[in-house]
């Protein structure tokens, strides 16, 4: 994990894994930072450096925090926590329940926690987004523990609806964001993501917070949504499973993929572990590693002492080639199973 994720740079730089989890799955009050492609990436921080990125709710205290940490960091820290974060695959952890009441709730540091005993209210047209376990998120800060969406009966169909065809107010979103809407090229995914956090996107983009030049591409988009629009579509949106295997990022047909080849070829780390990765006397089979994403990035920087004896180069958090290779050693695990 980069220095900048896992302890920030006094005395302006917290560290991102505090509020985004060192798995980078966030929490409502925050965001979701797994899987955004590297690009979008870099440019939403430029963004909030630059200040096209803001809250509509300027008193949102921890966007403001954000945008503060953006505009102290280096290049090469953002480059890091960039690379660090987009190497992971996002995958759900949200579900989302249809319902006319909701468990009373208290709000916490920006986020609602359930609160103990029977009581309900209505919800009205909102999205109430509490963690499964109150105690495993709020005490423990349990990046493993999620959450449940809170929505108003009908409301994943009606989004459904907007999603996928504009419903006659917007425009069909996998044109850009893809077919299964987990991103495609520079444009972030959306599937299965928290809802308060892309319900609080679409709203800062419809009120000219959250400008910057690819946002300009959904201006149109948002423009003819009431709120009531904006609860449909995350509702659908969070309620959308990803699977880890179904994430089209490491299929062969990537370009980060073949970019990663020709990393893996351009390092000779065929000398030792195969054409193919399939492995030799030298090295072991890499379809077969028992590494994650951030595994095989935190390898690739500082490789075991023995990988190192017999001659591994390593790969620094600063170099464009990590991410690309991170994603090949990835696909050969993903297309052995
Ligand atoms: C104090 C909590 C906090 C810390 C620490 C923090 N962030 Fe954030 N981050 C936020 C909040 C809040 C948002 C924006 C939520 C919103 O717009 O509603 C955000 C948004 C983001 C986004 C935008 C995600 C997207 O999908 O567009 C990125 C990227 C990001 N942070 C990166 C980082 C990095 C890198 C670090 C470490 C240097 C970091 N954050 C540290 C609170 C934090
Ligand atoms: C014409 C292309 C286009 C269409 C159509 C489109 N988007 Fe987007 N969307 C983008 C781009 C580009 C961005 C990144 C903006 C930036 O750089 O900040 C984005 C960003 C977003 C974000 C913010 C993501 C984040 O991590 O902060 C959300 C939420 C979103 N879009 C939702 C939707 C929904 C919902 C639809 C369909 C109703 C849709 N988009 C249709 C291009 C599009
Ligand atoms: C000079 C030989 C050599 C070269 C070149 C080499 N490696 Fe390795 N690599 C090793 C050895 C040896 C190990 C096993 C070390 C151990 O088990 O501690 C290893 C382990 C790994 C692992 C961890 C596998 C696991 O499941 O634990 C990954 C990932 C990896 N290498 C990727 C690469 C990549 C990508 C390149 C090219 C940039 C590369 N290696 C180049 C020798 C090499």
């Amino acid at each position: 994990m980069p220095e900048i994720v896992a302890h920030g740079r006094k005395p302006d730089v917290r560290a991102c894994s505090l509020c985004h989890y060192p798995n980078g799955k966030g929490r409502p009050e925050n965001a979701p930072v797994a899987g955004l492609p590297y690009t979008y990436f870099v440019q939403t921080m430029a963004n909030f450096k630059n200040g096209a990125r803001k809250s509509a709710d300027g008193r949102k205290a921890n966007t403001n925090a954000m945008a503060g940490f953006a505009k102290a960091m280096t290049d090469e820290e953002i480059k890091a926590a960039a690379q660090y974060f987009s190497t992971m695959k996002w995958t759900s952890w949200i579900k989302v329940v249809e319902t006319d009441t909701v468990p009373k709730t208290r709000i916490a540091g920006g986020m609602f926690l359930a609160l103990d005993g029977a009581e309900r209210e209505p919800l009205g047209d909102r999205i109430i987004e509490v963690p499964v376990n109150t105690e495993g998120t709020e005490m423990l800060r349990d990046a493993r523990s999620g959450f449940i969406a809170y929505a108003p009966v009908g409301s994943i169909k009606k989004g459904e609806a907007l999603v996928t065809n504009g419903a006659g107010k917007t425009t069909a979103c996998a044109i850009c964001h893809g077919p299964d809407l987990q991103g495609l090229g520079l444009v972030p995914g959306i599937a299965g993501r928290s809802p308060s956090y892309l319900g609080r996107q679409l709203y800062d983009m419809q009120h000219g917070s959250r400008t910057g030049d690819w946002v300009m591409l959904m201006k149109p988009v948002v423009a003819n949504l009431s709120n009531q629009d904006i609860v449909a579509i995350v509702a659908y949106l969070a309620s959308r499973e990803v699977a880890p295997a179904s994430s089209s990022s490491s299929t062969a047909a990537d370009p980060l993929v073949a970019t990663g080849k020709a990393r893996f070829n351009a390092y000779k780390c065929y000398d030792c572990h195969g054409a193919n990765g399939e492995g030799t006397d030298d090295a072991p089979n890499l379809t077969g590693t028992h590494l994650d994403a951030a595994g095989i990035a935190k390898f690739l920087q500082k490789p075991s002492a023995d990988a190192q004896a017999k001659g591994m180069p390593d790969v620094p958090a600063s170099s464009p080639d990590l991410q690309p290779l991170v994603a090949y050693v990835l696909s050969l695990k993903t297309a052995a199973k």
